[in-house]
Order: structure tokens, then C-alpha cells, then sequence
């Protein structure tokens, strides 16, 4: 159930800021991290530790293998209602930032325009050594790309375009995300457990600069003390009840 008045505080805002996490591509079936039966582990490897900044340097081929098989499980799924109801708001809002943690592309590929990705996106690869970055949606499933790719510009090796354990998040994009929520009236924290910083602290950020901040999701989280209210269930069959 969505209370009216918070339906009516949402219709008026005028700054409104969204944090999403794993949980908003749930129901296109991507697998979360957290929660539902146990934290995801590949091929022995917990996903913090195929994930981390350390494989890079140890074992890069490890770390295309892990991705790759992440990109082609992402190449079937499809945005959900969540997804769209978001890319609606950002053309409704006066004023609409959405920051994600995740590196799906969903986002966009439901037709938001501005997406932050404070964790980049698996969809492009960036040379170790000279930082250019070129995207991977052109190859295809079945065919074996070259891997790890080979940087058109300097011919360094590539890596996933992604903020791995250890790393620290693209500083431009943390600083216009940080800035959405310091002036946002209403900041949404949907499908995030809240336990990876600083991606978290950007509902900490909201909430003090005085925004009422609404989190969606079936279960309690570590920011659910913080919000001012909790909304239970699957954010693809809340946000839509908005009907902005
Ligand atoms: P988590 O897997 O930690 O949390 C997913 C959250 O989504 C949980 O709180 C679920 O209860 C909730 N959830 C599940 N289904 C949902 C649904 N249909 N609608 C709404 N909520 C739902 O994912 P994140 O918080 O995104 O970072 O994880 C944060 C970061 O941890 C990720 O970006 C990734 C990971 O390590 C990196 O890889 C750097």
C-alpha cells in the first residue's frame, strides 16, 4: 500500500533523486548480491573477491571470464516496469537525477537519458594504459572476442569498464550524484541492501539536507532507519502505482 499523501508529496516535487541498486533489475532477472538465498560466488570465488581490483593485476583473463559471462546473461534480459516508470519521471520531473550501482544498462536501455553509474558499466571496456574506453555492444554472442581487447589508440590491454572492490568510484559522477541528493525534496533508495559506500551515504546526503526520503523494497535494509518510510515490495509493481 502507498499512502496518498506520500503520493501527493511525490506529484509535488520539484528535485527528485533516485538511488537504485540490483534490486530494480530484479524482476528482469538479473540476480542480486545480497539476500534471496546467499551471496553469489562464480566458480568457487565469492563475488567480492572476482570482483576486486587485486584480480585485475592477478588475473585479468579470470576477471573477462566473470564478466563475460555476466554481459551474456545481461544480452537476453529486458528493462522492467521499474526501469520505465524511472525513464518516464526523468521527462516529468522539473528536476530528475537517478545514480545506480548497477552496471546493467538497463537504465538507459528503458530510455533514460542521464544515467549516473557509480559502479560504470559492463557494457565498455578501458585501456590499463591509457584510460581510453570503447564499447562492447557490438560483439556478438557465440563469436569469441579477443580478450582481453587490444586499446584501438595506445595497444594496451583493456579491462571491464567497472568500479571493482577496492576501487574508487568515477569522481565526476559521485560529485553530480552527491549534488542531486544535497538539493533533491524527495530521494528514492530503491532495490539497495545500503552496505556498499559511498554509493549508500548519497540517502544519508539527502536525508540531511532535508529530503523526505522513500525506500522501496520487499525487505528491510541497512538504510531503513534512516528513511522516513519504508514501502514493502518489488519496486517493478510500486513505482508505477505513482502514476506521475
Ligand atoms: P544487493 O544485492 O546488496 O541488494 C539488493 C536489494 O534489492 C536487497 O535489499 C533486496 O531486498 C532488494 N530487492 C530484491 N528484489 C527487489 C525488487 N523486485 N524490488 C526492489 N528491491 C528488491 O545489491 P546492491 O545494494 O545494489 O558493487 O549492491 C551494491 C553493490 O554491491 C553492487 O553495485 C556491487 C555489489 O558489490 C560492485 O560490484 C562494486
Amino acid at each position: 500500500m502507498i499512502r496518498e499523501s506520500t503520493v501527493e508529496r511525490v506529484r509535488s516535487a520539484k528535485n527528485v533523486f533516485a538511488l537504485t541498486g540490483a534490486g530494480v533489475s530484479a524482476e528482469s532477472g538479473v540476480p542480486t548480491f545480497r539476500g534471496g538465498g546467499g551471496a553469489t560466488v562464480w566458480k568457487g570465488m565469492p563475488f567480492d573477491v572476482i570482483s576486486s581490483a587485486q584480480m585485475v593485476e592477478r588475473d585479468l583473463a579470470a576477471v573477462w571470464e566473470w564478466f563475460d559471462y555476466r554481459r551474456g546473461v545481461l544480452r537476453e534480459l529486458k528493462p522492467n516496469a521499474a526501469h520505465t516508470t524511472l525513464a518516464e519521471w526523468e521527462e516529468k520531473f522539473n528536476d530528475f537525477t537517478l545514480a545506480t550501482q548497477n552496471i546493467d544498462g538497463l537504465h538507459a536501455a528503458a530510455g533514460l537519458k542521464d544515467v549516473l553509474e557509480l559502479h560504470g558499466t559492463i557494457w565498455q571496456a578501458r585501456c590499463l594504459a591509457c584510460d581510453r574506453s570503447k564499447s562492447l555492444r557490438d560483439e556478438r554472442g557465440g563469436e569469441q572476442p579477443q580478450r582481453p581487447p587490444v586499446c584501438g589508440t595506445c595497444g594496451g590491454e583493456m579491462r571491464p569498464d567497472v568500479v571493482l572492490f577496492g576501487e574508487m568510484l568515477p569522481a565526476n559522477v559521485l560529485e553530480r550524484a552527491a549534488e542531486a541528493a544535497e538539493r533533491c525534496d524527495v530521494c528514492f533508495v530503491i532495490g539497495t541492501s545500503g552496505v556498499v559506500y559511498p554509493a549508500a551515504g548519497l540517502a544519508e546526503i539527502a536525508k540531511r539536507a532535508g529530503a523526505y526520503v522513500i525506500e522501496i523494497n520487499p525487505e528491510r535494509t541497512a538504510l531503513s532507519d534512516l528513511c522516513d518510510e519504508t514501502i514493502k515490495g518489488q519496486a517493478g509493481e510500486i513505482l508505477p502505482r505513482f502514476q506521475i
